[in-house]
C-alpha cells in the first residue's frame, strides 16, 4: 500500500524505541542507560554492566552481590553437551560452534523458552550469561584438541573464562591479575552498541516469538560476518599478512586507497561513528598496558601503529572520516592474551551478550513491537507466461 522508503542497510530508518543504549556518532558519545563507557569502564566491571543494560540501573550491593553469585553458580552445562562437541570436525571455527551450541541451548534447557513469562525469561538470561562462557571455552578447547575445563565457582566471570580456555586438569591454574581485568574491561566495552547489525537480527528473529536462545544464537551469526564482530581477527589477518609478505605499511596504504581488489584498512571506519570511536581510546590504553606486561609480538604493533599514525594524517582517510574504531586494537590484546585469532570473534559474542538480553528483553516487553518485516523495490520482470500456459 503506497510508497515504499528505499533504505538499504537502514541507513535512516529506526526500527525500535530503546532507552539501553544512546550513540552520538558525530561527538564520539557512548553510553549505557545514561552512564559515559569511560566512566562504566573505569569504575564498573563487565557483570555489574550487564546488570545496568538489563535491568536499566546501577544494582545495590545486595542486589550485585545476588546478580553475581547468580552467574557464578550456574556455568555448569549439561553434560551431554560434551558429545555434541563430539559431532563437529576438529577444525570447526569455535564461532560456528558457539552459535549452534547456543541455538541448542533451546533444545537442553526447553523449560525455559516462553517469551511470555518473565519467571522463565529470566532463568534463560542467567543461563545466557553463565553458561555461554563455558560453551565457548569448550568450543576453544575442541579446537585445540585440549580436555574440556570444568567452571569454578570461586572464580570471577572473567578469572573463570582464562581459567577453563588456559587451564589443564593437571595442574592449579594461577589467574594473572592484570589480564583477567583486561578482559574483563574488553568484555565490558562491548557490552552493547544499540541497533547494530547482531542486535538488529536478534529483535527480528526474536520479533516473530522465536525463543531468547535461538534470537542470541542468530546474532552470533551475524556477528561472525568480517564487516561486523568479524573485524578483529581481520585486523590480525592483514597485519600478518603485511608482514609476511614484507611490504612497507606505506605500500599497503596505497593499494588501500586505489582500492586494489577492495582492500580495506581492517579496523577502520564505523557505520555511526563518524569522528572517533569512544571504544577505541579506552582500548588503546589498555593495549598499552597488557602489552608492555606481557611482551608481544612486537613487529605487529608496530605495523599497526605505522598504519594508524599514516591513515590519520591521510586525506583519503580524513574526508571520508574514517578513525580506529573498537576492534584495531582488540586483536593485540587477545592475542598477547594467548587466545587464537578464531577466538576473537567469540570473545566479542560474549561481551555482547548482556546486550543482546537486553534488547531482546526490551523488544518483547514493548506493546508496539511488530513482526519485523522490511518492504522491497521490485526490480524483476513483468508478467510473463510458461510455454504453453496460455
Ligand atoms: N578502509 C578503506 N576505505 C574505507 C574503509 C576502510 N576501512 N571504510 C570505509 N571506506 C571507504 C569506502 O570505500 C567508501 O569510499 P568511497 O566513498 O570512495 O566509495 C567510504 O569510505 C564510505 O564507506 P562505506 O562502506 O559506505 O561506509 P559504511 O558506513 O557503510 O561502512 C564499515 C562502515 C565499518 C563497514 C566500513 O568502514 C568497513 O568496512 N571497515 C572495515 C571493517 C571494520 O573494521 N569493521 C568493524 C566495524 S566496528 C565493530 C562492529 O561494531 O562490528
Amino acid at each position: 500500500t503506497g510508497r515504499v522508503a528505499y533504505d538499504p542497510g537502514f541507513m535512516n530508518t529506526a526500527n525500535a524505541k530503546s532507552a539501553i543504549t544512546y550513540i552520538d556518532g558525530d561527538e564520539g558519545i557512548l553510553r549505557y542507560r545514561g552512564y559515559p563507557i569511560d566512566e562504566l569502564a573505569e569504575k564498573s566491571n563487565f557483570v555489574e554492566t550487564a546488570y545496568l543494560l538489563i535491568y536499566g540501573n546501577l544494582p545495590s550491593a545486595s542486589e550485585y552481590e545476588e546478580f553475581e553469585t547468580m552467574i557464578r553458580r550456574h556455568t555448569m552445562v549439561h553434560e551431554d553437551f560434551k558429545t555434541f562437541f563430539d559431532g563437529f570436525p576438529r577444525d570447526a571455527h569455535p564461532m560456528a560452534v558457539l552459535a549452534a551450541s547456543v541455538s541448542a541451548m533451546s533444545t537442553f534447557y526447553s523449560d525455559s523458552l516462553d517469551p511470555f513469562d518473565d519467571r522463565q525469561v529470566e532463568i534463560s538470561t542467567f543461563r545466557l550469561l553463565s553458561k555461554v562462557p563455558t560453551l565457548a571455552a569448550y568450543a576453544f578447547k575442541k579446537s585445540k584438541g585440549e580436555p574440556f575445563m570444568y567452571p569454578q565457582n570461586k572464580l570471577n566471570y572473567a578469572e573463570n573464562l582464562l581459567q577453563m580456555c588456559f587451564g589443564f586438569p593437571t595442574e592449579e591454574y594461577e589467574v594473572d591479575p592484570v589480564m583477567a581485568k583486561a578482559l574483563d574491561t574488553l568484555l565490558l566495552l562491548h557490552a552493547d552498541h544499540e541497533q547494530n547489525c547482531s542486535a538488529s537480527t536478534v529483535r527480528l528473529v526474536g520479533s516473530a516469538h522465536a525463543n531468547i536462545f535461538t534470537s542470541i544464537s542468530a546474532g552470533i551469526n551475524a556477528l561472525y560476518g568480517p564487516l561486523h564482530g568479524g573485524a578483529n581477527e581481520a585486523v590480525l589477518n592483514m597485519l600478518r599478512k603485511i608482514q609476511a609478505e614484507g611490504i612497507e605499511p606505506e605500500q599497503f596504504m596505497e593499494k588501500v586507497k586505489n582500492k586494489e581488489d577492495g582492500i580495506r584498512l581492517m579496523g577502520f571506519g564505523h557505520r555511526v561513528y563518524k569522528n572517533y570511536d569512544p571504544r577505541a581510546r579506552i582500548i588503546k590504553k589498555t593495549a598499552d598496558e597488557v602489552l608492555e606486561q606481557m611482551g608481544s609480538n612486537n613487529e605487529l604493533l608496530d605495523i599497526a601503529r605505522r598504519l594508524e599514525e599514516k591513515a590519520l594524517a591521510d586525506d583519503y582517510f580524513i574526508e571520508r572520516k574514517l578513525y580506529p574504531n573498537v576492534d584495531f586494537y582488540t586483536g593485540m590484546i587477545y592475542k598477547a592474551m594467548g587466545f587464537p585469532e578464531e577466538m576473537f570473534t567469540v570473545l566479542f559474542a560474549l561481551g555482547r551478550m548482556p546486550g543482546w538480553i537486553a534488547q531482546w528483553r526490551e523488544m518483547i516487553q514493548d506493546p508496539e513491537t511488530k513482526i519485523g518485516r522490511p518492504r522491497q523495490v521490485y526490480i524483476g520482470e513483468g508478467l510473463r507466461h510458461y510455454p504453453g500456459a496460455k
